[in-house]
């Protein structure tokens, strides 16, 4: 048995509060790390917070305060909220940590310089909430609205970079297959496979500062800041020191990440590709839950059905809430 294991959440959007579907994966989280300490295993945790883009941008205008500002405070309410839920993480990462702007610039700069980045022109539909472009037949059975956040998406012509992740399409698709653990449970598997049976467009990668300056800049263009997805994925190993650090060379081969469905496309398909293109070795395992639900829809910030974690507790008491 390896003596090693690495556990991670997502890291959480700073433009709300938490709530019961961020306590969840958490928890899930913790329950995983306890178990594999019990067992005498080296065990990190990381959980942390998510905090460029449009997405805490438009928040922070929406409050009529600056995003350091805000970002700052929704940081600290997550970072709070987790102790007084029994759980016990090693570390949380700020995407705003200058430790981890530092690591984007360098993956960044080397993905560019072998030539996996470039630049173009492009038009499309995009979703602030979702942070990403989507294409008409994805939004086919929404009436054209986002299918997450039930808004209609953005029509936006921009001029960015590209990173070339359909030259890895193959590649990722014959991993997935040779490696059938890799992403479970198997439903989910499906879903990626079934994702990679369709040409895999190129990853934007980037946004113009004039229209959004949150972000860490692009370091070989200073017109630009890093999309947030490119940008927020990497935590998982900046978290650890990469490139230098022991934390990194013990943990990162026994990484585990934990994350509902909502977020299937970035992680299973951006982030191997992407670490394939940086020349760093793909994490262990992706694991994926569903939703917690308020009538049919997803609990989310977005569209503002909520449930405090913590006033349950309040109620119940922590462990019969966990
Ligand atoms: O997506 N049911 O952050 P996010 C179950 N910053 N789990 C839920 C849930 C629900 N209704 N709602 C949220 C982001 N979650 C990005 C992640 S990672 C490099 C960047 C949990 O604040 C679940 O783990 O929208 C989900 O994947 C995550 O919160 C999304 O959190
Ligand atoms: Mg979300």
């Amino acid at each position: 048995m390896s003596d090693r294991f690495y556990v991670t959440t997502p890291i959480y959007y700073v433009n709300a509060e938490p709530h019961l579907g961020h306590a969840y994966t958490t928890i899930v989280a913790d329950v995983l790390a306890r178990f594999h300490r019990l067992a005498g295993e080296e065990t990190f945790f990381l959980t942390g917070t998510d905090e460029h883009g449009d997405k805490i941008a438009e928040a922070a205008r929406g409050e009529g305060v600056d995003p350091k500002e805000l970002t700052d405070r929704i940081s600290s309410i997550f970072r709070a909220t987790w102790p007084k839920l029994s759980i016990e993480h090693d570390y949380f990462i700020r995407t705003t940590d200058p430790a981890h702007k530092k690591v984007v610039s360098e993956i960044l700069k080397r993905v560019y310089d072998s030539g996996d980045i470039y630049f173009d022109k492009y038009a499309g539909l995009y979703c602030v909430g979702c942070e990403r472009f989507y294409t008409e037949k994805e939004l086919a059975d929404t009436n054209g609205l986002c299918p997450q956040h039930l808004k209609p998406p953005e029509e936006r012509t921009e001029e960015n970079y590209f990173f070339r992740m359909s030259k890895y399409q193959d590649w990722l698709k014959g991993y997935i297959l040779d490696n059938p653990d890799f992403i479970r449970p198997e439903r989910y598997r499906n879903e990626v496979l079934a994702m990679l049976a369709e040409p895999l467009d190129d990853l934007c990668i980037s946004r113009p500062v004039s229209r959004l300056s949150w972000g860490i800049p692009l370091p070989f263009d200073d017109r630009y800041v890093t999309y947030v997805w490119f940008d927020a994925l990497i935590n998982y190993i900046s978290a650890l020191g990469y490139p230098e650090a022991e934390d990194y060379k013990n943990f990162w081969p026994r990484a585990n990440h934990l994350i509902a469905k909502d977020i299937l496309k970035p992680h299973a398909i951006f982030w191997p590709t992407m670490l394939k293109a940086a020349g760093i070795p793909l994490y262990q395992h992706l694991h994926v839950h569903g939703y917690w639900i308020i009538g049919e829809m997803k609990m989310s910030k977005s569209l503002g059905t909520l449930v405090k974690p913590l006033d349950l507790a309040e109620i119940y008491g922590v462990d019969p809430f966990r």
